[in-house]
């Protein structure tokens, strides 16, 4: 593409791991890709599954990586979506889990919600609520509100806890699907209670996620993701199934476990996504005045990934309620593996990102 051609009607959505970046690598061809697309005004943004961090200090991870300027309106993660339950539990309490220690509290605090605790909270003053707390004790003690600390987290650890969100991929898995069954068998989401007429939770009084439990929310869908290692390696997603079969077991297969799911390839994902591109395009085209596609709508966006479940799938099933037409490209250089039969068929299939691009820039003339 020749440097300041101008190309309208088409914009990007870009997975990151495994189509931009293989762990702190940058893939071939992917900063030249971008570096061309701003050269052409053509508006794209970021949209992973990833998180545990603000969206300002990813994209400015993601700057430094690539080299190259980039904005936060640019910038969709797996937990963006959060933002939108500020208005109903930021006054609450809630359980945020996933992630590293202090840092999923900050970037809780960060979105708006002012009463965070992490499992290091609960597991700091509770000697038996993990039984194989060996491998993680200095961990809570680090990152934990102290229990003779009269902290806000402490003070919290009395008050029900309205909702759970899971920010990141979980690092110990056994503590918060101790952590989440406890609570979802609690009464009124109260840490060390059961609900049920024996108390022991088997027999729940209203049926199962009933008396006030909380609330679970999910923001990534991803049961596997690609990192330097030879084969993908578990997320998110797999903590989730994991979930999906205690609570099987603890139901009888009597109630689903209910929670809500943010992160490609969920429709809320998309929605948040394509209105944060049309806000991105609009500020372009402002900043930029004639330069820009300024006045010229965007027409089609294409979701380029590695993933077919979450990528693919996403883009595939994503019903634009503002008229635009969403498009994939599978590429090869992560999670998918060239040759096999994706889950879900791409609408165009590239080795690398620098082909899916042009690929998609020849399409749309
Ligand atoms: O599921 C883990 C996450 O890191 C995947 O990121 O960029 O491939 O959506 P991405
Ligand atoms: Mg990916």
């Amino acid at each position: 593409m020749a440097a300041n051609e101008k190309r309208t009607g088409v914009a990007f959505a870009f997975d990151i791991d495994g189509v931009l970046l293989k762990g702190p690598k940058v893939l071939p061809g992917a900063r030249e890709t971008i570096k061309a697309l701003q050269e052409n005004n053509i508006p794209f943004i970021f949209l992973t599954n990833n998180g545990g961090a603000t969206e300002e200090a990813h994209i400015k991870k993601l700057s430094n990586l690539l080299d190259l300027p980039l904005t936060v309106e640019q910038f969709i993660q797996s937990h963006s979506p959060f933002k939108a339950l500020v208005p109903k539990y930021g006054d609450k309490t809630i359980l945020a889990l996933g992630g590293h220690g202090q840092q999923v509290r900050q970037l809780a605090h960060a979105y708006g919600f002012k009463n965070v605790l992490i499992s290091s909270d609960i597991m700091a003053g509770c000697e038996n609520l993990h039984p194989f707390p060996e491998m993680t004790r200095a961990h809570h003690e680090e990152h934990g509100c102290s229990p003779t600390a009269q902290g806000h987290a402490q003070a919290l650890l009395t008050t029900p806890i309205a909702a759970i969100l899971m920010w990141t991929s979980p690092r110990d898995w056994c503590l918060d699907l101790q952590l989440i069954r406890d609570l979802l068998l609690s009464e009124g989401g109260r840490i060390g209670t059961r609900s049920g007429k024996n108390g022991d939770g088997a027999l729940p009084r209203h049926g199962f996620q009933q008396d006030g439990q909380p609330a679970l929310f999910f923001s990534n869908p991803d049961v596997e993701w690609v990192t330097p290692y030879a084969f993908p390696r578990l997320a998110q997603g797999a903590f989730r199934e994991a979930l999906k079969a205690i609570w099987a077991h603890d139901t009888d297969g009597r109630a689903e476990l209910q929670y809500t799911l943010y992160g490609k390839p969920s429709t809320t994902t998309y929605e948040y996504a394509e209105q944060a591109l049309l806000d991105y395009h609009g500020s372009m085209s402002k900043e930029e005045e004639e330069e820009a596609n300024s006045g010229k709508e965007i027409r089609t966006v294409y979701m380029i990934g590695d993933n077919p479940e979450s990528d693919i799938q996403g883009a595939n099933g994503f019903q634009s309620s503002r008229g635009l037409e969403w498009k994939s490209v599978l590429c090869e250089t992560g999670v998918y593996v060239a040759g096999t039969e994706p889950r879900h068929k791409p609408t165009y299939q590239a080795r690398n990102v620098r082909e899916a691009v042009q690929l998609a820039l020849r399409e749309e003339g």
